[in-house]
Order: structure tokens, then sequence, then C-alpha cells
């Protein structure tokens, strides 16, 4: 049973330069931070509401994420579901063919975590953490998490994936040929492709911001760029390494 989106995954050059946007703009508390030795990774994991945020820099060369970094630049990596049995979840996932990258659970910075191949979900490269139970995720964060973006060819075929791989539910929308799937508080927004520059995969996050009109001011001490609405404000990829962030007042 997935409980919620854990986190967002953005590779990242350096973990150092990458808090000054997402732990001094933002202001999402640091959770942890550790080196990752398997993955060859430092990683960190920020809080951001029901969610979090996972900062991943590569230390080796040759590793996934520095293959990713070298290839396509800094950016959405990976998102990971919260469950309560990783072990049952792949047991399950395995039993009915779906290719994982890990048939084990391995210690992550999340917990016991296990990826999926990329394959599977349609291109988007999904991780299952089962968080330790000491795990509080009380820490108040004044940005939260809403919704992760994902592009598709066709989003119908791939919201259906993603219902029959997760069992998520389907929230009812009329804006075209989209699908919004619950995952938790949270939710996956598939929209066509064509509508997001011919991307496939994770294209957006959407964050909703508490203190709308205290960000704004720390977005015009920093110099972030953005495009500004009256409520909502959309930071370009090059002030939020390579992620395009909605931030909105409401939910
Ligand atoms: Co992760």
């Amino acid at each position: 049973m997935i409980r919620r989106i854990h986190h967002a995954g953005i590779v990242v050059e350096r973990l150092a330069t990458a808090y000054e946007f997402y732990r001094n703009v933002l202001r999402l508390p640091l959770l942890r931070e550790a080196d990752i030795a398997d993955q060859g990774v430092r990683a960190a994991l920020l809080s951001a509401g029901d969610s979090e945020i996972e900062l991943l820099e590569p230390t080796r060369p040759g590793t996934g994420v520095a293959r990713f970094l070298e290839k396509r630049g800094e950016g959405l990596h990976h998102v990971c579901f919260d469950t309560s049995d990783v072990d049952g979840e792949l047991d399950d996932l395995a039993a009915r063919g779906i290719e994982l990258i890990d048939r084990e659970p391995r210690p992550g910075l999340a917990g016991r975590i296990a990826f999926l191949h990329p394959k599977a979900c349609d291109g988007v490269l999904v991780e299952l953490a089962t968080p330790p139970s000491t795990d509080d995720g009380d820490e108040q964060s004044p940005v939260r998490l809403k919704r992760l973006v994902i592009g598709a060819h066709n989003p119908a075929t791939t919201s259906a994936r993603f219902q029959e791989l997760f069992g998520f539910p389907e929230v009812a929308i009329n804006s075209g040929p989209r699908s919004m799937l619950a995952v938790g508080r949270g939710t996956l927004l598939i929209v066509p492709a064509d509508e997001v520059g011919g991307s496939q995969g994770m294209v957006a996050l959407s964050l909703v911001a508490d203190d709308f009109f205290d960000l704004m001011e720390r977005f015009d001490r920093a110099q972030v760029k953005a495009m500004r609405g009256s409520g909502e404000v959309t930071v370009e990829p090059e002030s939020s390494h390579g992620v395009h962030l909605h931030i909105s007042r409401y939910e």
C-alpha cells in the first residue's frame, strides 16, 4: 500500500550550491544528509510538507547519477513513493513480471529502498521506500510539495499504468487529455508531452507556499529568475537547479 509521495529526487552538481536556493530561499528544513557509497552520491533530504525533496550530488564518475548529470544536466531524476512494506511490494511487482532495478531492498537515505526500471513506468524512474519507524517527518516547512507533473505521449495509457502498478485512484479533472492521480495528500498530474515541450517523464513540481509574500521578497533579494502572477510564480530552471517549479499561494 503506497501512502504518499515520499520525495522527488533532484540531481545537482553540488549540494552546497543547491542549498542556497532550496534551504536559504525556499527555507526547506534539512532532515538528513549522508554519503550513499553504493550509489556514489551524497544525498540530502529536505522537508517539504507531507513530502520531501531529495538532492543528489554525484561523488564519483560512472554511476547512474553521474551519467544523468553529464547527459542531461541538473534536474528531476526520480520520484519515491512511501510504502509500509517495500519487500511485499517488490515481491508483488516481480511476480507480475514488472522490470525492477533492485530485486531486494537496500539501505538508502529514505529507509529501506528499491528502484523500479524506468521502462516499467513509461520513462519515470520510481523508487519505493519504507522509512524507519522513528521517522517523525514533522519538521515544519513553509513550502509544501503538492504535485508532480509528468509528460506522456499518451496520458491515459501512462495513467492506467500507474494505477495498475500502485493502485492510485484517479481524481476527476476537466481539462482535456490530462489525468490526475492521488498519492496520499499529493497528486501526480499526467499531461500530453506536447504541452511540455515534448518532454516525457517528470517535468515539473508544484508547491504551495504558506508565506508567499515573504518568499517573493526572498526571491528578490536572491535575484531568483521567475515569472510572477498575482498568487503564483514559476521559477526558471536556471534558478532552481534544472527543475520547473510552480509555487502558488493557495492549495
Ligand atoms: Co530517492
